[in-house]
């Protein structure tokens, strides 16, 4: 698998990353057998994917406790990204949203973000985290200058219990904000081929900055895998409710767009999932993409692997952006 910088931190990590949302289990994806997440993390590393993701809110904790079990004796196999500046145990912050008669605070304040990293390394069995990411941004409500957050974070990175830093649904203000007051070495953005705003919006701030892109929802919730046909059950969870692609005349045209791949995937001898991955981290500038891709079953994770195996010609990158334009 092909190998990416993150940021200028020195970190080398895998071009494709598994992200353990799912596994995290709540209402947003439904449950998960925790059991089958952790091989499929064992399983992802087999395969060359090193970076793995999660982050406190995913199942309230489940899917960093999910994670901290898979890593037991492996720990150094894997890029550790988690997350902070939402909570469910404090009722101090921004409401960020309330599901399931849980409310999910916005607060990044110093003192806020020790409890965090505390209880994060608890969870995940270990004594650092490679990349810390904060999940969402202060809201005017609940101010917190982007200077403080950074400043701790720097500190946190002095102190050994982070390595790099990163920014999770920014814009661009506050991208730059991070960059002014610290090393931001990483920004992790909604992006898929279906949905291209982040490119207008980030790629030359990445590009300047030498920030790692990592876009999350690559595959739509799993549209882009070409899994679901007009008749495919959806299953259950409200994450795959907030993607309008599972509409059915979206749909529709996504069932197109397989059958007009399919002889790229011939030539490729390879999936939908491999050539939407594998287009997704050729775009931006050069080896600055990490794909973000959600999988919480053994096969998922070696069908998303594949992705990062291909290089497809610069023709055929050109010519699915033009098949991807005229649908979104
Ligand atoms: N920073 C943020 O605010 C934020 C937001 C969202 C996500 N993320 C991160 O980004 C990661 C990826 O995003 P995402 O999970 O929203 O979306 P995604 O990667 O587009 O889709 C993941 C889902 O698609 C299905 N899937 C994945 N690979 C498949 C395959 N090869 N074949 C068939 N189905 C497959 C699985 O769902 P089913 O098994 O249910 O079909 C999987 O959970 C998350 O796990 C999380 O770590 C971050």
């Amino acid at each position: 698998m092909r190998q990416i910088t993150i940021g200028n931190s020195g970190i080398t990590a895998s071009v494709v990353g598994i992200g353990a949302w799912a596994i995290g289990g709540d209402s947003n994806w439904g449950p998960s057998d925790d059991t089958e997440s952790i091989r499929t993390i064992h399983h992802a590393h087999d395969l060359g994917i090193t970076l793995l993701d999660t982050a406190p809110a995913y199942g309230l904790g489940h899917s960093e406790e999910v994670v901290g079990k898979a890593l037991e004796g492996r720990r150094q196999d894997y890029v550790l990204a988690t997350k902070c500046g939402l909570r469910w145990d404090i009722d101090e912050g921004y409401m960020h949203m309330e599901r399931d008669g849980i409310r999910l605070m916005r607060n990044s304040r110093p003192q806020r973000l020790q409890e965090e990293i505390d209880a994060s390394l608890r969870r995940l069995k270990t004594d650092y985290i490679d990349i810390y990411i904060v999940h969402w941004q202060a809201h005017p409500d609940f101010p917190v200058p982007i200077a403080d957050t950074m400043g701790f974070l720097m500190d946190l990175k002095q102190q050994g219990k982070i390595r790099a830093i990163g920014a999770s649904n920014v814009d661009r203000d506050q991208f730059n904000e991070y960059v002014k007051h610290g090393q931001l070495d990483l920004i992790q953005e909604k992006y898929s081929m279906l949905d291209r705003g982040a490119e207008e919006k980030f790629f030359d701030l990445c590009e300047k900055h030498t920030v790692t892109f990592q876009p999350y929802s690559p595959l739509e919730r799993g549209v882009l895998t070409g899994k679901y046909d007009l008749n495919t059950p959806v299953g259950e969870g409200l994450a795959k409710a907030r993607v309008k692609w599972f509409e059915r005349e979206n749909l529709a045209k996504i069932v197109e767009l397989k059958k007009k791949w399919q002889p790229l995937c011939d030539k490729y001898n390879c999936t939908m999932t491999h050539l939407v991955i594998a287009w997704t981290a050729a775009q931006g500038a050069d080896g600055n993409i990490n794909v973000l891709c959600g999988a919480r079953k053994q096969s998922q994770v070696a069908d998303n692997a594949g992705g990062g195996l291909i290089t497809l010609d610069p023709q055929e990158i050109a010519q699915m952006r033009a098949d991807v334009e005229a649908i979104s």
